[in-house]
């Protein structure tokens, strides 16, 4: 990739505009000055910008705490859609990983990067999603293994694969889950004639939730590597 595009999809500005800083010898590939704009840069190169170290992540991912009450589309249709909560200046830019009912709160992963959206919402990659999970009578110690067998008819003709149920007290559990069907969770729990009154999602293969509710940070450069290597994709294959 040029590094006018790299600083210009990292944020400073278009590419007629990131000029500048050519112009000016504010920009160093690996220590060295550049001028040239138009230098191809790789996954290994270290890039500077007025000294400061620029992420070399061409793509920007983002977490979300999604709060109750936001609908997983592009736009407002009988709720709002999530993107109301994305800064602006990456509203444009970047799409929903997956779903989360419009209930279900916590975290919802964002990014421009379309191969790495693809294979993190297919199930072929079985990326583990950690839900806690509340339900309306008390919790069966048998569901746990249950659910650990797997082939669990949810209805529609699907079947819910194993999953890993702790229970954490009588109303109370944590369920990870390595597919992403509609509405696994509660049709699973449906199946054992429960209601899920209450579902946060923590976890998304590596990632961690750890922004407070209705809130967004961009994901680091360790935590979007974390997410090329679960999804079989290399930091090259993105520039
Ligand atoms: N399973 C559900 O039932 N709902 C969600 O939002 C996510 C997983």
């Amino acid at each position: 990739m040029r590094i006018d595009r790299f600083l210009s999809l990292n944020g400073f500005g278009s590419r007629k505009s990131v000029k500048k800083y050519f112009h000016k010898e504010e920009v160093k590939i690996n220590g060295q000055i550049v001028t040239d704009y138009s230098t191809d840069i790789n996954g290994n190169d270290v890039i500077e910008v007025k000294g400061i170290k620029v992420s070399n992540q061409p793509y920007v991912t983002i977490m979300l705490n999604k709060p109750e009450g936001y609908i997983s589309s592009m736009i407002d249709e009988r709720y709002p859609s999530v993107m109301n909560l994305i800064p602006e200046q990456y509203r444009k830019r970047v799409r929903i990983v997956g779903r989360l009912d419009y209930d279900t709160t916590g975290l919802l992963l964002f990014t421009d990067n379309g191969v790495l959206n693809s294979r993190l919402a297919n199930p072929k990659y079985h990326i583990p999603k950690t839900y806690e999970v509340t339900v309306n009578h008390i919790l069966k110690p048998g569901l746990v293994e249950i659910f650990k067998a797997g082939d669990i008819d949810i209805g529609r003709g699907e079947k819910a694969a194993s999953s890993e149920l702790v229970i954490k007290d009588e109303y109370h559990a944590d369920i990870t889950v390595h597919e992403g069907k509609y509405h696994e969770i509660k049709r699973l729990f449906g199946k054992y004639s429960y209601d899920v009154i209450k579902l946060h999602r923590r976890s998304l293969g590596p990632i961690n939730l750890d922004v407070d509710i209705g809130q967004t940070r961009l994901l680091n450069q360790e935590e979007y590597l974390q997410l090329l290597k679960i999804t079989h994709l290399k930091l090259e294959d993105s520039l």
